[in-house]
């Protein structure tokens, strides 16, 4: 059975952790999690993981080291282990905006590198995942890989450019939808709902019409049609939002996300 190594313990690392082992793709005395601090292995050392404060035994252990760290300590963390880095191990970068290129350039030239993006969604296994593999990666690494983020949520293997694309949309996605969501729970409070009610209709409105594109495979447009009925209730929402710029809004938003990537990224370089 694969062993799964993380280096860094934040909030990425738990929420993934906490699905790979809800999912039982994985036993928690297969992951080795090592982090700079005690105190930031504490969170982690509850789901009954192996914890370490050195790297290298992360690497050592695992035949998956999963790079959960900023950017800024990235060149730091690569230095460090690209000793213990064998032919049959595997890296896999969650960092926003760091490459393969550069990470492929800091570790010794076997080194199976795969960038992935993610969202804190992976923890109830209803995550929305995007990976790219670097040039040493085989059929059978990449295999392991797109199987264990499947047991987390929907997988996809992307070309390395778009990844950014995908951060902006969904990466930081739940954030976007979590703002709607209270939005609209703030609607229904107004119109007399308790806040729990009008949370959850919100919620379940907003589940069922993502489960009813993904399991249809339909134009999102075309779905709303079906629910605007001519002359009807929701047509004349549809027209409040849109006279609101709802649709360049939430365009405008991913935009804005992209350029602080691009901005961080610069400052990493
Ligand atoms: N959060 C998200 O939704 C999300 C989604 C996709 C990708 N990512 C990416 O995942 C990475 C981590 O993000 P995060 O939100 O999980 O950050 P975070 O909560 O700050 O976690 C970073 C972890 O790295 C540890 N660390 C720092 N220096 C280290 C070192 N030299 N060796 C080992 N561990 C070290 C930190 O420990 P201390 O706290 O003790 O310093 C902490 O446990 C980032 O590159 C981010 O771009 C995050």
């Amino acid at each position: 059975m694969t062993k799964i190594g993380f280096i860094g313990a934040g909030k990425i690392a738990h929420a993934l952790m906490k699905g790979l082992l809800s999912s039982g793709a994985v036993t928690p005395s297969r992951i080795y999690a090592s982090s700079n601090t005690e105190e930031s292995l504490q969170k982690v050392k509850i789901l009954g993981v192996n914890t370490c404060l050195d790297n290298l035994w992360t690497v050592k252990n695992s035949n998956i080291t999963i790079l959960a760290v900023k950017p800024l300590v990235f060149p730091k963390v690569l230095h460090e282990i690209a000793p213990a880095i064998g032919p049959d191990n595997v890296i896999v970068s969650l960092a926003a905006g760091v490459t393969i290129d550069s990470i492929q350039q800091r570790l010794p030239h076997h080194a199976k590198v795969v960038r992935a993006m993610l969202n804190t969604a992976v923890q109830i296994r209803d995550g929305a995942i995007s990976y790219s593999t670097g040039k040493n990666v085989e059929d059978p690494d990449q295999e392991l890989v797109h199987r264990l983020f499947s047991s987390v949520g929907l997988t996809l293997e992307a070309e390395e450019k778009h990844l950014v694309a995908v951060m902006g949309l969904s990466g930081s996605g739940p954030a976007y939808f979590y703002l709607i969501l209270e939005a609209l729970s703030d609607a229904g409070v107004r119109h007399g709902l308790s806040r729990d009610v009008s949370t959850r209709h919100a919620s379940q409105a907003m589940l069922g019409a993502a489960r009813m594109v993904l399991e249809s495979g339909r134009h999102p447009g075309e779905l709303k049609d079906e629910v605007c009925s001519p002359g009807g209730v929701t047509i004349d929402a549809i027209y409040s939002m849109e006279k609101a710029g709802v649709r360049a809004a939430m365009m405008d938003a991913v935009d804005a996300c992209i350029k602080r990537n691009y901005e961080l990224s610069r400052l990493n370089e």
